[in-house]
């Protein structure tokens, strides 16, 4: 990685009393990798988690970052993928741990995107009962999401994320040059959870992002400003509701509906996790100005950046066969924030005002659904 160092990374904290960490964010930041992990924890050894394509860019940096601090590393690599959020690669790597002898004391690297952050996270989260690890996400996604709030996890066969444990990192290394080896198509994925924020609790960044998303895209300052603003609001949701007993769900908006699309099309490449949360949020806006809790020409703003910056906004974006309706109401009622049944919706009555809607009526959502698919 030839990416200069910058000499001014942005700290975020998140306070969570004992377990209050940071998320540092800046360019060539895995350089400074092993000096923060002496500064933390002096003396321990490490285990570092990659897929195969993120060990392929950025594998060798790190271990040289740590070698430089003298820090020993064991290497844990897996295939690329949500494949890997399996039982059977949760086992690898909870015992590579172990035949690594990381022990109390010592640390687990989750260096990759969401995939590797959810199966490493889990994996520190029970190995010896709780072993500390460190978040360096790879992707804009993991970047502004994933990587943020101590949620871990692995698939079910009946779902995704269902098996896991709320455990937090030590400390977030975001590096934003690892965003230059992206595929396009993932940034963007990412930059839907960007918009996350800004529509669900954060107008004035909705308007910054709709003036400077070129800018965004395109790298430097205003992305690094994008990933401070995203990381800065889910530390603010997660330090009040650490286990989504309430508030945090709102950083669930576009999940409810983006999920059934996800699982629709299997989980795969057909769509991605964030263009499933783009298409989600403009669907979650739409049904929102359906039910009288927002002027249409709001939604429709929400809905044009969307698809101005190229993300699906609706069902019509979505190649191939999609199930029937019935069918994407049941997908909806395996999402893991189903209560009694039903799953929770995140509607919003304005731009920047999301809320959690309890009691939709599963047929308005029907007949909505339904008229989107009859129109595809
Ligand atoms: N990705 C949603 C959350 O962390 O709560």
């Amino acid at each position: 990685m030839t990416a200069p160092l910058r000499t001014d990374p942005s700290t975020v904290t998140v306070a969570l009393g004992a377990r209050s960490y940071d998320i540092v964010i800046g360019r060539g930041l895995i350089a400074s990798l092993g000096a923060r992990i002496a500064a933390l924890r002096p003396a321990a050894k490490v285990a570092i988690v990659a897929d195969e394509n993120v060990a392929r860019y950025h594998l060798a940096a790190a271990e040289a970052a740590l070698a430089d601090a003298g820090i020993a590393a064991n290497r844990i690599v897996v295939p690329a993928g949500e494949g890997s959020k399996s039982f059977g690669m949760f086992e690898h790597v909870c015992e590579a741990i172990i035949s690594a002898r990381i022990e109390r004391g010592d640390l687990v690297i989750a260096l990759g995107g969401g995939v590797v952050g959810d199966l490493a996270g889990f994996a520190a989260a029970v190995v010896r009962r709780g072993t500390d690890y460190l978040q360096v996400p790879t992707t804009l996604l993991a970047q502004v999401d994933s990587s943020v709030g101590g949620k871990t996890a692995i698939d079910s066969t009946h779902g995704k994320n269902l098996i896991g444990a709320f455990h937090q990192p030590i400390l977030v290394v975001a590096d934003t040059a690892t965003l230059d080896t992206l595929p396009e198509r993932q940034f963007r994925a990412g930059y839907a959870e960007v918009v996350k924020y800004g529509l669900l609790g954060d107008a004035a960044f909705f308007t910054w992002l709709e003036a400077n998303w070129r800018a965004v895209y395109a790298g430097g300052p205003a992305r690094e400003h994008a990933i401070c603003v995203s990381c800065r609001a889910k530390a603010a949701i997660v330090q009040r509701d650490e286990r989504e007993s309430g508030e945090r769900a709102l950083l669930n908006l576009g999940h409810t509906f983006g999920h059934a699309l996800e699982a629709a099309c299997g989980f795969s490449d057909r769509l991605l996790h964030g263009e499933a949360v783009a298409a989600g949020m403009a669907l979650a806006f739409g049904f929102s100005a359906r039910q009288g809790l927002i002027p249409a020409t709001e939604a429709e703003r929400a809905i044009r950046h969307l698809a101005q910056v190229g993300l699906p906004t609706g069902l019509q974006d979505i190649a191939g066969e999609l199930p029937t309706v019935n069918r994407l109401l049941e997908l909806m009622a395996q999402d893991k924030k189903v209560m009694r049944g039903m799953p929770t919706f995140i509607l919003a009555r304005g731009i920047g005002a999301a809320f959690v809607a309890r009691g939709v009526e599963a047929d308005d959502v029907r007949i909505f659904l339904g008229e989107k698919l009859a129109g595809r």
